[in-house]
């Protein structure tokens, strides 16, 4: 039971909330603009320091305040933690049992969680940056050093493109590349273990629900056939010009196969919501499984774009993962959703348990 007790104030329109949340399904209903996925987005930012909406913090602060503040007791394995999140125009300050500084980072350490809202299908049709930061995910939750890894990388990659853009000399540019190579090939090594590992989930989550043969294609950033450091030396033409860094492991690509074609291009929208989907069932079992303990999991509107089989197969799917699950839903019931799930109604930003 990942969140126990959850409380929001001034984020959004939820003024005041409270969340006594049941250990594995909850249901959040209400009408239009009612404040469902504000309640999820809030719940998401405390665990990733971030809106999944990607909102500014001026756009969460409830309008005509000055700070929102959120707080949740939260199971973390054997461990009970405090976490508090409170943002202001000053800016974010984590608090994990009392302990504060541990940014973003403490935050996903304690509270890990995956979001299927209406825009999922982006994972698979969008931009490669998306499936980055899916890959990087589960790559901190099952290397214990990548984050570390992933830090210094963008330390030298902020460095050499500083370096780039000032027009130093090529030797001094040169200089930032053992560094770059270090820290790209240790990101790159957490990224193919943690693809190993997420590929034999999405292979039998995307027959699941899609009834098709699903993989991935990773490609790295730079040339396969070229250590790394020769594909700077022979970029360096085209860095300048650009004034960045053209290859490394911030221009890899994870792309996602359907019955051996690019899925991006191929399939419709529902379906690109399936194989999204694949792709978080995946990656949740998988940090689950690396952490041994369930996580959260939050679902906006999953009926969104699906055709009631598609819907059943999802939630049979969610309900088998063993997570704690937060969905929301215009009515009071979810179609293929535990009967047994604890609901709240919210309305002009007020949370009730209702049943
Ligand atoms: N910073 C803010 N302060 C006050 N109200 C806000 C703020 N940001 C958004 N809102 C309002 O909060 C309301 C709830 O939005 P939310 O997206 O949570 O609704 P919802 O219940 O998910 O609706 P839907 O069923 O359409 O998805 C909206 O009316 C929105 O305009
Ligand atoms: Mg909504």
């Amino acid at each position: 039971m990942p969140i126990r007790h959850f409380t929001a104030h001034n984020f959004r329109c939820l003024e005041n909330i409270e969340l006594d949340a049941d250990r594995e399904y909850n249901l959040i209903c209400g009408p239009n603009a009612s404040g469902k996925t504000s309640v999820l987005e809030a719940l998401a930012y405390l665990g990733r320091g971030k809106s999944f909406r990607g909102a500014a913090t001026t756009d969460l602060i409830r309008h005509g305040e000055q700070e929102f503040v959120l707080f949740g007791q939260v199971e973390a394995g054997e461990r009970q933690a405090k976490v508090g999140v409170r943002n202001s125009h000053e800016g974010l300050e984590v608090h994990v049992d009392g302990e504060v500084d541990g940014g973003a980072a403490a935050l996903a350490a304690v509270l890990p969680l995956q979001i299927i809202d209406p825009d999922v299908h982006n994972l698979v049709g969008g931009a490669p940056e998306q499936r980055r930061r899916y890959l990087d995910w589960i790559a901190f939750h099952v290397e214990p050093g990548f984050l570390d890894a992933w830090r210094r990388f963008r330390r030298a990659l902020k460095q050499r493109n500083a370096a780039l853009k000032s027009g130093a000399a090529v030797a001094t540019i040169d200089g930032w590349n053992a560094g770059f190579v270090e820290f790209a090939g240790r990101i790159d090594r957490g990224r193919r273990q943690a693809l190993e590992i997420v590929t034999r989930g999405l292979e039998e989550a995307g027959q699941d629900l899609v009834g098709s043969e699903v993989g991935f294609v990773y490609q790295q950033g730079w040339n396969e056939d070229k250590a790394l450091l020769k594909a700077l030396e022979d970029s360096m033409e085209r860095d300048l010009q650009q004034g960045s860094t053209q290859c490394g492991p911030h221009r890899a690509d994870l792309k996602l196969m359907y019955d051996s074609r690019r899925a991006r291009k191929l399939v419709s929208r529902g379906q690109q919501k399936l194989l999204a989907c694949a792709m978080i069932l995946a990656a949740t079992a998988t940090a689950q499984t690396a952490l041994e303990r369930p996580l959260l999991l939050l679902l906006d509107d999953p009926a969104a774009e699906l055709d009631s089989d598609g819907l059943q197969r999802l939630m049979h799917r969610v309900v088998n993962l063993g997570c704690q699950v937060v969905a929301t839903s215009l009515e009071t019931e979810l179609r293929f959703f535990p009967e047994a799930a604890t609901v709240f109604h919210v309305e002009h930003g007020d949370l009730k348990r209702i049943g």
